[in-house]
Order: structure tokens, then C-alpha cells, then sequence
């Protein structure tokens, strides 16, 4: 709901308020962001700020106020939303309000650009229009506010007004001043196989704190989701405000502490290496971010965020759809392999129940490794004689279905495609572009190679039964060609998906970037999967997954059991260990199956059964994290059905202790008059046992030993 009392124009969501007054100068201020207040006229109410103080007191000091849009120069100094040369070939604006609009029961898309819909609830937009008279240039700021969820969605769109060209070399999507600092910033950084690692930062007087990407995709690095958070704040406690860029491109989230502690925190494109030129009447639009808020902790601040996402991001008709159990060959296979050994896996896995056979990469041009073949997506007939479409008739002939992996956006030199369109590689004109992985990236800014993308993949998809895609994309944007060009890309990458999801809309897509390398809402709003990490070893992914969970629906995690010694770290855990972690989320295997031991066949039947029974819930249930392998040996995490009928416990511990007393876990969100039976040993408990006093989940066995119960309402 959006109500203007005044100048007071208040924004309510479940338990959330955002409020902003407008000052006697026209300036837009933050007035309160967090737990719900009363709806009353809060811009008479004087405040230090309002009057500004010291030096500046006899003149409009911005410096002071917390703002909604500022820019940097005539009285702020800080850190600005956005920067421009304006059409005096001045680096200044001020920008007031000219206009309030309330698009009521309506979400405002953004343009170009994934962003939320209106999905299962109630959404009003307001749109502030601001001004800048002197240099003719305008802004309208954008905040979607959703009935059931603790969310505020922003964007801007700037326009030049002038005759004169305008450019911006920053423009971020939201800009959030607090009347406080003692908070911290969560950021989740890492690198290939070890994506995503929790930092917590105190934010301190005068500090900076920057989680910024400028890779070209979001990143293996430091994905495009942080945190600012009370200083109390755990999983059940404290104040949460989770920030997510709806934006799969370089990004910029930062937090600055002023001289008297106020605290700013901006979200949006990284503005290295950004710069965009307005002609009279152009516009530039920004990407979305979302600010979710909890007043209990991360965990509630996560389920309002998964849930706002798969219902409110998430736009594949398999968002909600319990998804094929996979077999995938890469780990099992690599580039070694004919018609008759990916038929030998298939058949084998098919026996054990798994419904889905994905050929990973390999299969087309002369693709015998990595160093030659992206940008050929044409079949090669020496290793797969009866063509894609044969062969995924054959596998559908098993009774299963059958996927496909694109590397669409790269080519490697030594390609057909490359030899005839040396051209449609990025490239700086008077240099040779860098090679990583032997590839290139294929200029997406072009609209004749986004066509060519489209009709090459298009062509596979629709000569053969494919259900299912994995869109991969191998390297890092190096080569930038102009200002402002990995935006273009982006953009272009965008309007790709768009085609290709909408052309296809039965085809289940999973998206990769060597492993978790662009793993982000933007992607997410057209794939409802992907590859969390390349590093699928079990006791690694205790972390990867925990701290993906943060802000990304469970469902979305590609998570694969996989052979031992593990392909990436060395490790050998248990064939349950590995299965244990791989429930939570899209399930599958990647290893040769043909080569398991009766007993492993035994089991991995076993699995995949239980995968069967508990799939609904890591589609639609809440998640509840329960113990934090960060902070100890163990880890733990929980899946509850929304009807909270059904429950689905993790536990594992990292190393093996001798003597060791396992801990009691404690069960949340349970109903607690329910009882609940544990399906594998019929033992019934409480809901409140569960809850309040907890169980021993009985760990069997040394390092990375785990467990897991489905327990059901008795
Ligand atoms: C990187 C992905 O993350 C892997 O799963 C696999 O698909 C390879 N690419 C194939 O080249």
C-alpha cells in the first residue's frame, strides 16, 4: 500500500515501512526504512538533520540529510548516487521533486531488464518525479511495494531534457541513507570452486565498504547480493536488509560511513568502466534491487526473499514444478565419449530411477577438448552417428528425457564460426584480444550475432525432443571496446534469454558460468536453476550452499552427486554424504554410473527414491537454516512445508571427534501441537520437542559424516 499524507508518502509492505518526506526546498528524504510505523504526517517533525547544523547551518546543508537520489557537489559531499557532466560540461545536478505518482496495484517493469512482476499479491508502484531545471535533466525513482513480503524493489530511470548531450558516468539503482552506522555489511565473495564465502564487515565512522564485481558477469568473486545488518543479527535475531541487484553484470554494492555516523548504502552497475552518453530525450534506465527486510534475523529475511523471487522473479513454468532427477556426464566423462557409452549410462541410470539424461559439452564441431569448436553448434557425426535428435530419441526410448549444454555466448579461434566471422569476437580494434580458456566472447552488443545465437540454438531445440538446457558461459569479460560496453552486453545477453526462454517455454534451463560464476536474479528470472559451483565435493558444499541459500531460492541450486575421489579437491566422502547434501536443491548425478559397485547402485536407488518423496518440498517449502558451518563442526538445515505437514532435516559434521556428543539440533517452524513421525524409523515427536529441546540425528562415521529424516506429520 502507498499513501501521501502531506508531504510524508509512506510505503507498507507486510511488516515493512519505507517512508520519505519532501523537505520546504523540494529535496527527497529518507525518513525511516524498516519495522512498520503509524501512518502519520512525519514531515513537520524537526530533526537535527532537518535543520542542518556546524558550518553549514545558514544554507541548505544536504551534507546532513539523508537522501533518496543525491549527487555529489552544492552541499553533499559524500558518496552520489549518480554522477554527470551535465550540459555546461559540469560534473553537477540537484534534483527535486516535481511530481508524485502512485501507480496503484501495478508493478512498473524494467525496461530491457528482468525485474519484478506482479505475481501472487497485491503490488503498487510510486514513481517520483524529480527535476533539475538548470541543466534540464530529469529522474524518476521507482519503488514497488509488494502486500505479503518485506520487500521494496528500486530502479531509476535518468533523462536529458537538454539540447546538449549529457553523460553519466555512474548511475546506481537505489541509494539508501540511515540515521545510524552500527550495522555490518554481509558480502558473499570467493573465486571458481569456492563461490560465495560469507564476509561480515562492521561498518565504522568515516570507512568504506565496497562488494564490487567488474569481471563482466556478476562473478564467482562477489555475487551481486549483501547484507546490512544490526550488529546483533543472526540467523533468528537482529535487524536484516537484504540488498539483491536484479543484474547480471559488473555491480557495485557500497556502504559508507559519514562524519557523524550516518550510514549510505548504494546499490547497482560498478561504475568502473561505465559511462553512458544522453542525447536530448534519451533515457537511461537502471537495473532493479531489492531490498528485503527482516526485523528477525537472515533466516526470515531469506524466506521472504525466496519466496518474493519464485513467486515475483522466477518466470519458467517449472519455477513451481518438481524438477527431473539428472544424470549428467560431464564429471563421469569429460570430452571422452561415443553414441554407445552415453546410451550405456543412460540405461544404467534410468534403472535406478533417474529421469534425465544430459549431455554436457563435446558434441558438436570438432569440440574433442576445450581448445577448439565453440560458436559450431552443429553435431559431430564421428562421435554421435544418429545426430542430437537420434540420439535423444534413443534415451526417450528409455523412457527418460533428454537435455543439452550451449556455451552460446563464446567461440574459440579455432572454429568455423570464428574463421568466418573474425569480426563478431570482442575485441579492441588495435589489439589481439585475450584468450582465456582458448575463447573468445562473441560480441553481443551486435544485433547479427544475437541473431545467430539465437537461430543456431533455436535450430537444435527444435530438430530434436530437448527438455532441459544448460546455458553455460566459460570466462571473464576482458576486452571492453568502449565506456559503458559491458552494460551493452549485458543487455544484449537479456535480449537473448528473453528469445530463446519465450521460443522454448516447455524446456527446463539451467544456468552455469563455470560453475556459480553468474549465479544472480537476473538469470534467474529466465532460468529457475543453476550450477551452484564447479566443486561438487560434499564437504565443500556444507558452505556453498548454506550461504547460497542466503538469497537464492533452495530449487535453484544445481547440486550433483559425484564420483570419489572427489574431481576438484581430492576428497572421498561417502556415497550418503554426497547424496545427503544434494537434496537441497535440483538434484542429480554427474559421474559414469556404469562404473558403481552393485551396493552403489543399491544405494543410489535408494536416493533416488527419497529424492522423489522429498522434492516437493525443496520446490515450494521454507528453508530454515539451522547450524552454521562457519561457526562450528556441524551443519545443518531444514525444509519445512508451507501447510508445515512435512519436514526435511539435514545434519552433517566436518570432522570427526573423538568422543565425541552430537549436538542436539533444534527444529524451527514447525506447528508445535503437530506431531511429527520420522519415516525411516517411525519415532514420533512433538513439534515443540522438536523445537524447544531438539534431537540427536545420530551421525554414523568419521569425517563429513551426515545425516537426514523426513518426518511427517503423524
Ligand atoms: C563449466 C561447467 O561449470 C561444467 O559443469 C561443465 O559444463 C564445463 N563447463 C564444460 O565445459
Amino acid at each position: 500500500m502507498i499513501k501521501q499524507n502531506g508531504r510524508t508518502i509512506h510505503l507498507m509492505g507486510k511488516e515493512v515501512s519505507y517512508v520519505m518526506v519532501i523537505n520546504n526546498d523540494g529535496d527527497l528524504i529518507n525518513f525511516h526504512m524498516g519495522k512498520k510505523i503509524a501512518d502519520r504526517d512525519y514531515a513537520s517533525m524537526k530533526e537535527q538533520w532537518a535543520e542542518g547544523c556546524g558550518m553549514m547551518s545558514n544554507t541548505i546543508a544536504l551534507d546532513v540529510y539523508p537522501q533518496e537520489y543525491p549527487s555529489y557537489g552544492l552541499s553533499d559531499l559524500r558518496n552520489p548516487a549518480y554522477q554527470i557532466v551535465n550540459k555546461f560540461g559540469h560534473p553537477n545536478a540537484k534534483l527535486t521533486v516535481r511530481d508524485i505518482i502512485i501507480h496503484e496495484n501495478e508493478v512498473v517493469k524494467v525496461k530491457d531488464m528482468p525485474s519484478l512482476y506482479k505475481g501472487d499479491c497485491k503490488a503498487d508502484t510510486l514513481e517520483v518525479v524529480l527535476y533539475d531545471e538548470a541543466i534540464e535533466f530529469e529522474a524518476h525513482l521507482y519503488y514497488t511495494v509488494f502486500e505479503n513480503y518485506n520487500v521494496i524493489a528500486r530502479h531509476a530511470v535518468l533523462i536529458n531534457k537538454a539540447d546538449e548531450d549529457i553523460e553519466l558516468s555512474s548511475a546506481y539503482s537505489m541509494s539508501l541513507d540511515f540515521p545510524r552506522a552500527d550495522y555490518d555489511m554481509v558480502h558473499f565473495a570467493g573465486a571458481w570452486l569456492r563461490e560465495r564465502d560469507m564476509i561480515r564487515t562492521p561498518l565504522q565512522l568515516g570507512a568504506k565498504v565496497e562488494a564490487c564485481n567488474a569481471r563482466g558477469a556478476s562473478g564467482h568473486q562477489i555475487n551481486p547480493f549483501a547484507m546490512i545488518c544490526s550488529r546483533d543479527a543472526d540467523e533468528n535475531n537482529g535487524e536484516v536488509f537484504g540488498l539483491s541487484l536484479v543484474y547480471s553484470g559488473n555491480h557495485s554494492t557500497v556502504a559508507t560511513v559519514d562524519q557523524f555516523g550516518f550510514l549510505r548504502v548504494q546499490q547497482g552497475i560498478n561504475p568502473l568502466s561505465f559511462r553512458w552518453i544522453l542525447k536530448k530525450d534519451e533515457e537511461f534506465c537502471t537495473p532493479q534491487s531489492i531490498i528485503c527486510y527482516s526485523d528477525k534475523g537472515f533466516g526470515k529475511m531469506s524466506r521472504d526473499m525466496h519466496d518474493v523471487v519464485r513467486n515475483n522473479i522466477m518466470t519458467s513454468a517449472f519455477t513451481h514444478k518438481e524438477r527431473p532427477i539428472l544424470i549428467n556426464n560431464w564429471e563421469g566423462t569429460y570430452f571422452d565419449f561415443n553414441e554407445k557409452k552415453l546410451l550405456a549410462i543412460a540405461k544404467k541410470a534410468q534403472k535406478v530411477g533417474i529421469e534425465l539424461f544430459v549431455l554436457d559439452d563435446g558434441w558438436f564441431g570438432q569440440r574433442n577438448d576445450d581448445h577448439r569448436g565453440l560458436g559450431d553448434w552443429f553435431v559431430n557425426k564421428k562421435k554421435l552417428p544418429s545426430g542430437i535428435d537420434g540420439l535423444a530419441e534413443k534415451v526417450n526410448k528409455l523412457d527418460m528425457k533428454f537435455g543439452l549444454w550451449f556455451e552460446p555466448e563464446m567461440v574459440n579461434p579455432d572454429s568455423d564460426l570464428y574463421r568466418a566471422h573474425p569480426d563478431w569476437a570482442v575485441k579492441i580494434p588495435e589489439r589481439t584480444p585475450v584468450e582465456i580458456r582458448q575463447q573468445l566472447v562473441l560480441d553481443l552488443t551486435k544485433p547479427e550475432v544475437r541473431d545467430y545465437i539465437v537461430k543456431a540454438v533455436s535450430d537444435i531445440l527444435s530438430t530434436a525432443n530437448i527438455e532441459y538446457v544448460k546455458w553455460d558461459m566459460n570466462r571473464q569479460i576482458t576486452d571492453m571496446p568502449c565506456l559503458g560496453y559491458n552494460h551493452k552486453y549485458t543487455l544484449g545477453f537479456y535480449d537473448i534469454m528473453h528469445r530463446i526462454v519465450t521460443a522454448f517455454p516447455n524446456i527446463l534451463f539451467e544456468g552455469c558460468s563455470s560453475g556459480g560464476g553468474r549465479y544472480d536474479l537476473g538469470v534467474l528470472a529466465y532460468m529457475p536453476q543453476f550450477w551452484a559451483s564447479d566443486n561438487s565435493d560434499a564437504g565443500c558444499r556444507f558452505k556453498i550452499q548454506y550461504t547460497t541459500s542466503m538469497c537464492y531460492p533452495i530449487y535453484s541450486i544445481g547440486s550433483h552427486v559425484t564420483a570419489v575421489p572427489n574431481h576438484q579437491c581430492g576428497r572421498t566422502t561417502r556415497l550418503k554424504t554426497r547424496g545427503d547434501v544434494a537434496y537441497m536443491g535440483a538434484f542429480g548425478y554427474e559421474l559414469d554410473i556404469t562404473k558403481c559397485t552393485d551396493n552403489e547402485i543399491e544405494e543410489i536407488k535408494a536416493q533416488v527414491e527419497f529424492e522423489k518423496k522429498v522434492r516437493s518440498l525443496m520446490c515450494e517449502g521454507d528453508f530454515y537454516r539451522l547450524v552454521n558451518p562457519y561457526e562450528s563442526n556441524y551443519c545443518s538445515w531444514e525444509t519445512v512445508s508451507k501447510d508445515k505437514k512435512k519436514v526435511f532435516l539435514f545434519a552433517g559434521k566436518s570432522m570427526a571427534v573423538a568422543y565425541d556428543k552430537n549436538p542436539k539440533i533444534k527444529l524451527q517452524g514447525l506447528c508445535p501441537d503437530k506431531l511429527y513421525k520420522n519415516t525411516a524409523t517411525g519415532e514420533v515427536y512433538g513439534g515443540d520437542l522438536l523445537m524447544n529441546r531438539g534431537i540427536d540425528v545420530g551421525f554414523k562415521g568419521d569425517d563429513f559424516a551426515t545425516q537426514v529424516i523426513l518426518f511427517e506429520e503423524a
